[in-house]
C-alpha cells in the first residue's frame, strides 16, 4: 500500500511512519510536511536511507502540489498535519484557520477529483477537543454534540465538519478519530509532558495551569498509532471512531508522578494564571472502536510515564537543541510574570 502521510515530521505522525513501516514491511510512505517550528526532520532521521520512505517539504494548502503527489498512486492519506497547540491558537488563531480549516478543504478537494478513478482512503485524525468539556462524571462518545472551546479546538472541528460534509455530499471514502491526549516519545516541549519532564530535569518550575485539577486522559502515542492502523484498514467509511487511553489524570497528578519519577522535589510546581477558557475535564468512551475493530490502549499511565520519562533522559541533545531560538521567545511570552 502507497500512503501519503501529512504531519508526519512532528509527533504523532513520526511515530505512525516508524510503526507503520515496522508493522508493514512492503507499504510505502510519503510524507508531506511543511517543517514549521513544530516539525523536526530529526525525528525521522533514522529512516532517511529507507527505499520505501520519501520526505517531501511541502504545505498541504498547496494545491497543485497535493493533488500532483495524490495521482502517483497514493492509496491512502493520512491527515496529521496540524497546528496543534492549544495555547499558541489563543495567542494567534490563524496559522489554524490556513492548516487545520483551508489545508483540510484542500486535501479533501484533492481525494473528490480522483476518488472514482483511484482507490483510495481519507483517514482525518481529529481530537477529543471537539467535543468541549466535561463536569465530573461522564464520557464523550461518537454522538456527544459538538461545543470546541479554543480556536484550535474550533479548527479542528470545522474540518471535521469539512470532512464529514464532502463523505455526504460526494460520498468521499473517508473516516474521522478523535483521540484524547498522547504522549511519549519526540513530543515538542511546549506540551505538558515533555515540558514536565524537561524542566524537571533541569531543575526549573513546572508551571501548572489554574488550581491544577483539570483533567486529560492520557494515551500512550503507540497505542493511538495500533488504533489508526485498525480504523485505516477495516474501519467504516463515514464513521467516526473515539480512541482513548482509559488513563483520567488531573494535571497536578502528572506533575508529581514525572517529579517521583525523576526523584525531584514537589516544590519545583508553580501554580500560574490559568489558560482562558480552559477545559475542565476529557473522557473518552472507545467502546465503538473496541466492539467494532476490536482495538483498546494496551499502555498502562505507569509504564508510559516511565518508558517517556527515560526516552527524555536519554535524549537530552533532542530537546535542548529545540529549546533555543524561537521555542525559548515563546516560553518567555507564555511564562514570565503569568
Ligand atoms: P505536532 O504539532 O507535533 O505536528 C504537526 C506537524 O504538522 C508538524 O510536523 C508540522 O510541521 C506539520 N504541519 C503544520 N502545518 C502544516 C502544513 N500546512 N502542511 C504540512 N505540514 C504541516 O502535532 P501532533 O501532536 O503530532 O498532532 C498531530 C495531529 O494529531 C494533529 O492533527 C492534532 O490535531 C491531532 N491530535 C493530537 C493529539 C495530541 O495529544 N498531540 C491528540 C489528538 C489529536
Ligand atoms: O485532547 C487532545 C489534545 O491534547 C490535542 O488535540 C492537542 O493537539 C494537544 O495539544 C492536547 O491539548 P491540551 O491543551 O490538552 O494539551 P497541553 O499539553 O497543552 O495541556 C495539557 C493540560 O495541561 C491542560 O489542562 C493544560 C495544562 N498545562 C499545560 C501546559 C503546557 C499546564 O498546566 N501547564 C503547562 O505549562
Amino acid at each position: 500500500m502507497k500512503i501519503l502521510v501529512t504531519g508526519g515530521c512532528g509527533f504523532i505522525g513520526s511515530n505512525f511512519i516508524r510503526y507503520f513501516l515496522k508493522s508493514y514491511p512492503d507499504y510505502s510512505m510519503i510524507n508531506v510536511d511543511k517543517l514549521t517550528y513544530a516539525g523536526n526532520i530529526e525525528n525521522l532521521s533514522d529512516l532517511s536511507h529507507s527505499p520505501l520512505y520519501y520526505f517531501i517539504r511541502g504545505d498541504i494548502a498547496d494545491a497543485p502540489r497535493i493533488e500532483e503527489l495524490i495521482s502517483k498512486g497514493v492509496e491512502a492519506i493520512v491527515n496529521f498535519a496540524a497546528e496543534s497547540h492549544v495555547d499558541r491558537s489563543i495567542e494567534d488563531p490563524s496559522a489554524f484557520i490556513k492548516t487545520n480549516v483551508f489545508g483540510t478543504f484542500v486535501l479533501l478537494e484533492a481525494v473528490r477529483k480522483v476518488f472514482q478513478k483511484q482507490p483510495i482512503r481519507f483517514l482525518h485524525v481529529s481530537t477529543d477537543e471537539v467535543y468541549g468539556s466535561l463536569g465530573e462524571t461522564g464520557a464523550f462518545t461518537e454522538e456527544t454534540p459538538l461545543a470546541p472551546n479554543s480556536p484550535y479546538a474550533a479548527s479542528k472541528t470545522a474540518a471535521d465538519m469539512l470532512v464529514r460534509a464532502y463523505h455526504h455530499t460526494y460520498g468521499i471514502p473517508a473516516l474521522i478519530t478523535r483521540c484524547s491526549n498522547n504522549y511519549g516519545p519526540y513530543q515538542f516541549p511546549e506540551k505538558l509532558i515533555p515540558l514536565m519532564v524537561s524542566n524537571a530535569i533541569e531543575d526549573k518550575e513546572l508551571p501548572i495551569y489554574g488550581d491544577g485539577m483539570h483533567v486529560r486522559d492520557w494515551i500512550y502515542v503507540e497505542d493511538h498509532c495500533r488504533a489508526l492502523d485498525v480504523v485505516l484498514h477495516r474501519g467504516k467509511e463515514g464513521e467516526i471512531y473515539n480512541i482513548g487511553g482509559q488513563s483520567e489524570k488531573p494535571n497536578l497528578t502528572v506533575a508529581k508522578t514525572i517529579l517521583d519519577r525523576l526523584g525531584k522535589a514537589h516544590s519545583l510546581i508553580r501554580f500560574v494564571t490559568d489558560r482562558p477558557g480552559h477545559d475542565r475535564r476529557y473522557a473518552i468512551d472507545f467502546s465503538k472502536i473496541e466492539r467494532e475493530l476490536g482495538w483498546k490502549p494496551s499502555v498502562s499511565f505507569e509504564e508510559g510515564i516511565s518508558l517517556t520519562v527515560e526516552w527524555y533522559q536519554a535524549h537530552r541533545e533532542w530537546w535542548k537543541k529545540i529549546k533555543t531560538g524561537e521555542y525559548l521567545d515563546y516560553y518567555n511570552r507564555m511564562y514570565k510574570d503569568r
